[in-house]
């Protein structure tokens, strides 16, 4: 039989993940909302500087920086980005400089210690250069003048765009596909949090190039549904390109709007439960921007009855644990809570 995914199988690809991540059942959080086949894709466990979802991204991203012999990397998001702090792990892995544009004005700050804390000490850490940069809604545009200045000064750095979403990075989570169906085959939801696409656009294409039927729910952690709904699709056609298939629907790509708590970086009454329950029944570590989002959604549709008691449902915590600590008045007021 042909391998469906023999094209990207050979694409330059750095090692720097712990793969394949572990599956685990949830079975005390799957019996308190009626789900009896509820698993955890442990993607907070791909190792490399705290882990998180990026770093299979980063394991294509930064192979094709290698390709172009690039002196050095730029990235970027907002003080508590999880991509920025993932790029900073791996470019001190790797040997190679890297310049983090952390941008000013997207979230207004909610506490002391998210300047300060959590992603961004960790960014200093791994010994990051950290330009101050505005907050621009395209997300790139401050990240691209930043690699122009670096051209000038004759460097010949390599972007790795927002969320490191672009096609090839989303190719990481292609192979994630692949190794979710391996470990349940009769999988039949993956639910994970969708804020830049690239996650949902490779778990959806890989899906499709595997033939596999299992639906991706993406919670919408930006308050923006249809932004990144657009962006999955145009993410994912390319996904699909690259794995030589013709066959891409929009329809595929499923977001669910209802668990963002109105914005980025804020959280509500469904993020705080969802963090309390993973905590108490599971003993799981979810940050209030993205894991704690997309568990209230899977919390919100199960007890909407999206799902079938016991069919096959796979969360993903896709990681962000360092952004813990950037809220602690937040998790401390989520801890004392009875
Ligand atoms: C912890 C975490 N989960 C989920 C996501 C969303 O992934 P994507 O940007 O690929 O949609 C991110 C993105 O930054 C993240 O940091």
């Amino acid at each position: 039989m042909t391998d469906p995914l023999s094209r990207i199988r050979h694409l330059p690809r750095v090692a720097l993940a712990h793969l394949p991540t572990p599956m685990e059942r949830l079975g005390r959080l799957g019996a308190a909302i009626g789900l009896s086949n509820l698993w955890v894709k442990r993607d907070d466990c791909t190792g490399l500087g705290f882990g998180g979802n990026k770093v299979r991204k980063l394991e294509f991203d930064l192979a094709a920086a290698r390709e172009v012999r690039a002196d050095c990397i730029v990235c970027g998001g907002v003080a508590q980005s999880n991509v920025a702090r993932q790029v900073a792990a791996a470019c001190a892995k790797l040997g190679i400089e890297c310049h983090l544009g952390i941008m000013r004005g997207r979230v207004s700050v909610p506490e002391p210690a998210y300047g300060e804390s959590g992603n961004i000490l960790l960014d200093r850490l791994y010994g990051a250069i950290i330009h101050e940069i505005e907050w621009s809604e395209d997300r790139n545009s401050g990240l691209q003048r930043l690699v122009e200045s670096l051209r000038k000064a004759g460097r010949n750095p390599y972007l790795v765009p927002y969320g490191a979403s672009d096609a090839l990075g989303a190719l990481g989570y292609v192979l994630a596909a692949e190794e979710i169906v391996n470990a349940c085959p009769n999988v039949r939801w993956i639910v994970h949090a969708s804020g830049s696409a690239g996650t949902q656009a490779g778990l959806v294409g890989g899906l499709l190039a595997l033939g596999h039927p299992a639906r991706v729910v993406g919670i919408d952690v930006d308050a923006q549904p249809e932004r990144v709904s657009a962006d999955v699709c145009r993410i994912g056609k390319e996904v699909a390109a690259l794995l030589g298939c013709n066959d891409w629907r929009d329809d595929l790509v499923e977001v669910a709007r209802h668990w963002s708590a109105g914005s980025y970086g804020t959280s509500d009454k469904t993020t705080r439960e969802a963090i309390q329950m993973a905590a108490r029944l599971e003993g799981l570590a979810l940050d209030p921007v993205y894991t704690g989002k997309s568990l209230a959604g899977l919390i919100g549709l199960a007890r909407q009855r999206k799902f079938a008691e016991d069919e096959p449902v796979v969360w993903i915590h896709t990681g962000g644990g360092p952004g813990i600590f950037a809220y602690p008045a937040l998790m401390a007021s989520i801890a004392s809570t009875a």
